[in-house]
C-alpha cells in the first residue's frame, strides 16, 4: 500500500520524506490556502521533494479552462499528477490528458458509479473521500469495498487512493480492503507509528540499560 501525504506544507513533506515512507503527495485548493503560499511555487517545490506523484488540482470548471490550467501545472515537474473534479467535464479532461500520457487523479468521488466513470475515463487514481462520507452518516469504507470489487471485476488499472483520511483506523480498514494508496495528513502518518506499549517498553529498556553501565559505541 502506498502512502501519500495530504498537505502543502513543504517542511512536513520534507520531514516525512526523510523516513522513506512517503510515496507521493496530494494537495487541494484548501491546503494551498492553508499554506499561505503561491500555488505554482509551492507545487514546484513539492515536486522536487519527492519522486512520487504530486497531485495539483485545477480550479476551473469548463473543459477548455481546465485543460489550459493543466498545461501550466504539468510544467512544474515530471511527477505532476493533474487532479480534476468528478464532473462530466472533469472526466472529459481526464480522458484527454490520459490519452496524452498524463497521470490524472479524479477527486471528490463519493459513489461507486462515479469511480466506475473515472476508471473508464482513464484515471490513474480515483480519490474517494471517506472522512467526508462518515461526517454525514454514511460509511466511507463501504465505498472503498464497492470500488475494489468493481475495479477487480473489470481489471481496471485505476488505483484507489483513499482520501479524506481522518485517523489510523481508516488506514487499517483501507489496507484490509486492498486499497492501493491512502493519502493522509502528516499527523495521521505519525500516529500510525505510535503505540503506548512501545513507549512504555522503550522507557523500561532505557532504564535497565543504564543499570548495566555499558555502552555500545
Ligand atoms: C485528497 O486528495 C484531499 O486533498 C483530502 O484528502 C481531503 O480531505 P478532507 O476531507 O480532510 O479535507
Amino acid at each position: 500500500m502506498k502512502f501519500f501525504v495530504d498537505t502543502a506544507d513543504t517542511a512536513e513533506i520534507a520531514a516525512l520524506a526523510a523516513t522513506g515512507l512517503v510515496d507521493g503527495v496530494t494537495t487541494n485548493p484548501s491546503l494551498i490556502h492553508k499554506s499561505g503560499r503561491n500555488f505554482l511555487e509551492v507545487i514546484k517545490e513539492i515536486a522536487a521533494l519527492t519522486p512520487g506523484p504530486v497531485s495539483a488540482e485545477v480550479v476551473a470548471l469548463s473543459v477548455d479552462e481546465m485543460l489550459r490550467e493543466a498545461d501550466v501545472l504539468r510544467k512544474l515537474g515530471d511527477n505532476i499528477c493533474i487532479k480534476v473534479p468528478l464532473t462530466l467535464d472533469g472526466l472529459t479532461v481526464c480522458r484527454r490528458l490520459a490519452d496524452e500520457g498524463v497521470t490524472v487523479n479524479v477527486t471528490l468521488c463519493f459513489s461507486a458509479n462515479q469511480a466506475l466513470l473515472a476508471a473508464k475515463a482513464g484515471a490513474a487514481f480515483i480519490s474517494p473521500f471517506v472522512g467526508r462520507l462518515d461526517d454525514i452518516g454514511f460509511d466511507g469504507m463501504t465505498l472503498i469495498e464497492d470500488i475494489r470489487t468493481i475495479y477487480d471485476n473489470y481489471d481496471f488499472g485505476t488505483e484507489i487512493l483513499v482520501a479524506s483520511v481522518r485517523h489510523p483506523v481508516h488506514v487499517l480498514q483501507a489496507a484490509k480492503l486492498g486499497a492501493d494508496v491512502a493519502t493522509m495528513p502528516p499527523s495521521v502518518i505519525r500516529a500510525l507509528a505510535h503505540h503506548p506499549l512501545t513507549d512504555k517498553g522503550l522507557a523500561t529498556f532505557a532504564e535497565d540499560w543504564l543499570k548495566t553501565g555499558q555502552s555500545i559505541v
